[in-house]
């Protein structure tokens, strides 16, 4: 963990105020704590993704907000209104939040427009009107008369879509809602999903566990770990300037060196390199495998233990005279050979963040 002198902690400004909003929510299944006091607010019209080892409390969160479970203590507020709190729960239905789950929970004997049209009140007017107009959102236009197992997976999951958008829900929340997907027909069906929750102007919050899944589509991130939001902020954030290691290695491959830090800079054995946060001493200074270049050098400090063929990169392990290591990708087409030995120079073009030594 960063120490907080050493955190940069500065969650990204919502951009309106709070649709949904979570205040110290915790909930306990026996000896594990699920939710371990989560505050977390989403801003209308954003999309919020919430990334997290598995086990880490992610759906426990998300079936708390829609009502399918009852937090322990803590409140919840969907479209300023009171869902959870210590005198307060409302029932799902009444919620006006629209879920789609990992096994959308289609009906298999109803049509797709039937399996629209339940998600709506029946004293709701102009149903069938509403129906044509998601079915069209979606992108499924004319395709009402179908049953759900003469349809494709992807255009499954376009129909649960539709019918947690059709009663207009102040929160759409979508849990793992690609995981049945191969991964491209998966890539496809997550830019179609964020470009319909983005023309409908819904505010969601979609769970995941892939990292690459979340920094894509969310407008901001959420890493949770054991039951807490570790950071909450833009996909960049995040990445770039973790506030713990834990978010660092979990959002992808990084590796620490030693530096001694003086104000903004830090001096390492790779050269003097900007920090994010300034300060002075011992420092451990976060480096990715993308902003670590090598070259063959007889006089180089490093040599090549392992390589993995990644497709386009090549990733090498390099190992130092001190037992430190360090990854860095060389192009397919130039891969190095093990035992060869290499000068590594950090490709930094940002202030790199820095954690206690
Ligand atoms: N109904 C329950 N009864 C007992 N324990 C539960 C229950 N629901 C969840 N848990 C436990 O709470 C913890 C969080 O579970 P949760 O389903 O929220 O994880 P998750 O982050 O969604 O994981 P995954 O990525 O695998 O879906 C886990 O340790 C799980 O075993
Ligand atoms: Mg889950």
């Amino acid at each position: 963990m960063a120490s907080p002198e050493l955190s940069t902690r500065h969650a990204a400004p919502l951009r309106t105020a709070p649709v949904l909003e979570l205040c110290d929510l915790s909930k306990r299944f026996g000896d594990v704590l699920a939710l371990d006091r989560v505050s977390l607010q989403v801003s209308a019209a954003e999309l919020l993704a919430v990334v997290g080892p598995s086990g880490c409390g992610k759906s426990t969160m998300l079936r708390a907000v829609a009502g399918l479970l009852a937090a322990d203590s803590g409140e919840i507020w969907a479209g300023g209104r009171q869902v959870a709190g210590p005198r307060t729960f409302v029932p799902p239905e009444r919620r006006n939040v629209g879920v789609v789950f990992q096994d959308l929970a289609l009906f298999p004997h109803l049509d797709v427009a039937s399996n629209v049209v339940f998600g709506l009140r029946r004293r709701d007017r102009g149903r069938q009107q509403r129906v044509r107009e998601v079915l069209d959102l979606v992108g499924l236009d004319g395709l009402g008369q179908r049953f759900p197992h003469e349809l494709s997976g992807g255009e499954q999951q376009r129909v649960a879509l539709a019918r947690a958008l059709a009663p207009d829900p102040a929160v759409v929340l979508l849990d793992e809602p690609f995981s049945h997907l191969d991964r491209n027909l998966r890539t496809l069906v997550r830019e179609h999903t964020v470009q319909v929750l983005h023309a409908a102007g819904a505010t969601g919050v979609f769970v995941t566990h892939d990292q690459e899944e979340a920094l894509a589509a969310g407008d901001r991130v959420a890493v949770m770990h054991a039951g807490r939001l570790e950071q909450v902020d833009v996909p960049e954030q995040v990445f770039h300037n973790p506030t713990s290691r834990f978010v660092a290695t979990f959002l992808g491959e990084a590796d620490f060196v030693r530096g001694e830090r003086v104000g903004d800079r830090a001096h390492t054995a790779f050269g003097t390199l900007p920090v994010t946060t300034p300060g002075v001493g011992p420092c451990q200074v976060m480096l990715r495998p993308h902003e670590v270049a090598m070259e063959p050098a007889d006089s180089g400090s490093g040599v090549v233990v392992r390589t993995e063929f990644r497709g386009a990169l090549v990733l090498h392990h390099v190992r130092f005279a001190d037992g430190s290591t360090l990854r860095g990708v060389r192009p397919h087409s130039s891969p190095l050979a093990i035992g060869t030995r290499v000068r590594v120079r950090p490709l930094v073009d940002h202030p790199l963040a820095v954690f206690a030594a």
